[in-house]
């Protein structure tokens, strides 16, 4: 039995041509005459699409009319150099088999989709040339953060997905629960009965894996989890998502400049992975949607990123005289469009955003010696805003748990935290990254519904 080969190889493999080989794939394209018939084939491997001609002579009408766009295919036959310009070789076809026909109501008969559309269509979607370039890419991120990583020392750490805790302490969190709701238990007081519930007590889908990930790096030393987390903020943005995957190293022994010149050197050698092994995808979505994407990707890996204080930035928006939608002073918690402003129109290269007012910031972040500040950082990016966030770590028991009492997190949830501080404390540190915001920056699409397959959003749980 001949070998199938994926067309990805074909193209890569020029023993090949000349011999007899089997692809298979769906169809994306058809056309010619009467002599000669040619066959766009596509399986997924690779942006380009393999040639297969029909001679003529050798099929009838019939037969072709079996091969309508989006239907499945498997074809043998001899790889000859190509005559036709924009391809290197093609497949004249011996033999063919149709897996599964392809009716004419396929909804991607035609190019040129708008992604709105597609989005309507995200079970199909991976079958066009944008969608499998874009999720080409985020596989080839995801391995590059697990090589990164490994190549470093850092531990794999999968940390719960149903939490009793709020990390972030935003309360935008997705309750999980098998109580009945239509017919919720109650206590003498008419509360809820939680004791009832599945675990017994309120529980919810993770904002964020770090809590758990410091205590593994409290334990491993350097640890990262790579998952999925949930935020139920009803943000109608292209850069939120209901469901996205988060990348949180956590270090002990790291400093808050550690934890910088990790985030950058993290980011820039996944952009590097992504240049060195997805170049024709990123190509092809440089020529599709984002003309400077691959100068803006080189530009990032060529530059440090400059780091400076929250302070400092808040007196450039100031000093900026730009009017802005959301006004800015100390204190206030920068936008998106803050974000951007430093990046691309002060700085033009990414910025490290550091010690923030503590009112804006999650409890867990090391206090400064002002009182007012904490050692946070926030990697912000061009086009995407705030890519990273991150901290040092208050490693000081009372003063962590001062905190924890100023801001009413209730004792019952965070013991277990805080005996990381009673037990050996280390100055630690960690950060995280959105995924989906960094598939967003390496493929140049604007929002972030595109660069996960199936999104969720707002009113929107479909596929
Ligand atoms: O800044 P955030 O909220 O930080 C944390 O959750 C920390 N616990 C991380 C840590 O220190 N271990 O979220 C981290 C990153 C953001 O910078 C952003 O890139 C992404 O997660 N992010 C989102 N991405 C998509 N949709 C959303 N709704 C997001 N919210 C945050
Ligand atoms: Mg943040």
């Amino acid at each position: 039995m001949m070998k199938h080969e994926k067309i990805k190889n074909i193209f890569n493999t020029p023993e090949l041509v000349g011999q007899d080989v089997e692809v298979k794939g769906w169809v994306r394209t058809r056309r010619g005459n009467k002599q000669v018939q040619f066959v766009a084939l596509n399986d997924g491997s690779t942006i380009r699409n393999l040639q297969v001609v029909f001679d003529m002579s050798k099929f009838t009408d019939d037969d072709m009319k079996q091969i309508t766009t989006g239907s499945s295919l498997r074809v043998t036959g001899k790889l000859v150099e190509s005559m036709g310009k924009g391809q290197s070789v093609e497949v004249q076809a011996d033999e063919f088999e149709v897996y599964g026909k392809s009716p004419e109501d396929y909804p991607l008969q035609k190019k040129g989709h708008t992604l709105e559309f597609l989005r309507e269509k995200a079970h199909l979607r991976p079958r066009t040339n944008t969608f499998s370039a874009v999720m080409r890419v985020r596989s080839a991120l995801a391995f590059a953060i697990h090589k990164f990583f490994q190549e470093k020392g850092f531990f794999y750490l999968n940390t719960p997905l149903i939490t009793a805790s709020d990390c972030e302490g935003a309360g935008a969190m997705f309750q999980v629960t098998t109580l009945p709701l239509d017919n919720l238990p109650r206590t003498e007081d008419g509360k809820i009965d939680y004791s009832q519930d599945f675990f017994g007590k309120p529980t919810s889908l993770t904002v964020s894996g770090q809590l758990e990930g410091e205590l593994g790096a409290t334990a491993l030393g350097e640890i990262y989890t790579f998952g999925p987390t949930f935020r139920a903020e009803n943000s109608n943005t292209p850069r939120h998502l209901a469901e996205f995957w988060m990348v949180e190293p956590e270090m002990a022994f790291y400093d808050i400049n550690d934890n910088m010149d990790l985030a950058e050197e993290f980011i820039k050698y996944c952009i590097k992975y992504a240049l060195d092994h997805c170049r024709e995808d990123i190509e092809f979505l440089q020529q599709m949607y984002d003309k400077d994407l691959i100068e803006r990707l080189e530009f990032v890996l060529h530059n440090d990123f400059v780091r400076l204080s929250y302070g400092e930035g808040v007196k450039i928006l100031e000093a900026s005289g730009k009017k802005f939608e959301f006004p800015v002073h100390w204190g206030t918690d920068l936008q998106s469009e803050h974000e951007r402003y430093l990046v691309e129109e002060h700085f033009k290269k990414p910025v490290i955003l550091t010690d923030y007012p503590k009112e804006i910031k999650a409890f867990y972040m090391k206090q400064n010696e002002d009182g007012k500040t904490v050692r946070a950082m926030d990697v912000l990016f061009p086009k995407i805003g705030e890519i990273i966030g991150g901290s040092e770590r208050e490693a000081d028991y009372d003063k962590l748990k001062q905190r924890i009492e100023e801001l009413h997190i209730p004792d019952k949830d965070m013991w277990w935290y805080l005996d990381t501080r009673k037990y050996g404390t280390v100055p630690h540190s960690g950060f995280g990254l959105g995924f989906e915001r960094l598939v967003l920056f390496v493929t140049g699409m604007q929002n972030i519904r595109d660069v996960i397959p199936w999104p969720r959003y707002p009113k929107s749980a479909e596929f």
